[in-house]
Formats: C-alpha cells, structure tokens, sequence
C-alpha cells in the first residue's frame, strides 16, 4: 500500500465507528439539549406517539426488569412504571446528565417509586448483567455513534429469554414539515434490522408505530 494511502487510513479509522455524528449534532451544548428537551416534551410529539398502544405492543409482563435506554426527559417512564408494577423495576439510562436531570424530576413528581437513573457511555450503557426483561429505545437507535458496541451490552444485560425493541423513524417517511431527515437518520428500518440481527438479535416482529416509524421486537439468538 503507498504510504500516502496508510497515512490517510490511520487518520481516518478511529473516526469511522462514530456513525452518528449528523443526528447528534445539537446533542453537544447545553443550549442544544435544552432545545431538544422542549420538543421531546412538545404536547403534539406526546399526542403523535399514543403511548399506551405502543406500551400494549410491548407485552410486559408485571414484576419485569425494563431498561428505557436514551430516556431523555423520561416521556416514557410513566407509561413502564405503570405496565411493570411495584414489583418490576424500570432503568432510565441516558448519556446526558442534564437529559437525566429532567428525568429524575419527573420520577419524583409522579412518584415513580420502581424507577430509578442510570448514567451510560457512549459505547456502554453501564446496564447491570443478566437482569433485563425488555431493552427499550425510541426516537435512540439512530443517535448510537458505536452501534455494535450498545448490542453487545445488551445483549449481556438480558436475561436469556430477554427482549430488544427499538421504536424509530423510517428515513424516508418524514412529514413536510420535517424537511429531508436522510442525514439525520442514518439507516432505514431493514438495514437497521441487518445490522441488529448480525450482533447477536433475531428479529421477532415489525409493524408501524404511528405514521412516521417503525416498531422492532428482537429476541436474543
Ligand atoms: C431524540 S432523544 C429521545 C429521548 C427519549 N427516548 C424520547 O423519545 O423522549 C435521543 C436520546 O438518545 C440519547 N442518546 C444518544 N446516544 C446515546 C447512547 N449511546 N446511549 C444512550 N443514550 C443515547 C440522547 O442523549 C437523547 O436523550
């Protein structure tokens, strides 16, 4: 190989696992999260994602251990403290402190005595092992920049009859209103599912989560 060319690659690969970069640019300041939180708490988002039914979709049983990975503000967390009851736990991880922030005063405002914080990296979502009945991501996975890093980990962190869902949107199916998202979301729902099933996920199920995204159930292989 020229040694042009090797010195090219070497500045080139420790970039190339960070695929996100384009979805995660308003992620990187304060003033960039706090936008953001206000459209996750947006009432019309909330009206959009009929939580309930996505919820029911899920099948979680009582007493289930569910991890709401990339919480946010916590949108979700209500909705699992109740589907798992006071005997489960629920495991709201993100990798934004200030997102948590939000979160845990959302816990303590609504009571949600099973649900507790956890911070997580960016290639380790700091999950405890063996634990998990659901790992759960919406509007996340196209965020992840170490997409096969975060599957390995859950992997590890579901019991063995444990389950992966991911709620996203399709690249091409925004609203008018959204402009071209293509930068934005990385990869369409059946490279995403490739890509999930090929670190160590079959996939169970598909359907349509609204008009704009997609639900994927995976079990472990
Ligand atoms: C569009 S927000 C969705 C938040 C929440 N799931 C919701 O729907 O309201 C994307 C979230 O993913 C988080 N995120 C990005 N990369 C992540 C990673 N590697 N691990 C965990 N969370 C991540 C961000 O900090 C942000 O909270």
């Amino acid at each position: 190989m020229p040694k042009i060319a090797l010195i090219v690659l070497l500045c080139l690969s420790p970039c190339w696992p960070q695929v996100a970069k384009e979805a995660n640019k308003d992620y990187q300041t304060p003033e960039g999260r706090r936008r953001v939180a206000s459209t996750l708490d947006d009432p019309h988002r909330q009206e959009a994602l009929k939580a309930n039914e996505l919820i029911a979709r899920l099948g979680i049983k009582p007493s289930s251990v569910v991890a709401d990975v990339g919480t946010g503000t916590g949108f979700m967390l209500p909705y699992f403290s109740e589907a798992v009851g006071s005997a489960g736990r629920v495991i709201a991880e993100d990798i934004q402190q200030d997102f948590l922030d939000k979160a845990a005063a959302r816990i303590q405002s609504q009571h949600l005595s099973n649900v507790s914080t956890v911070l997580g990296g960016d290639k380790n979502p700091n999950l405890p092992e063996g634990q998990l009945d659901l790992v759960f991501m919406l509007d996340v996975y196209h965020h992840f920049d170490y997409p096969s890093d975060m599957l390995a980990h859950f992997s590890r962190a579901l019991k063995a009859e444990g389950r992966l869902a991911v709620a996203d949107y399709y690249r091409h199916r925004r609203g008018p209103q959204d402009g071209d998202m293509s930068g934005h979301i990385r990869a369409d729902r059946d490279e995403v599912i490739r890509e999930i099933e090929s670190n160590g996920f079959r996939l169970e199920s598909k359907s349509d989560n609204g008009s704009q995204q997609y639900l994927l159930i995976f079990a472990k292989k």
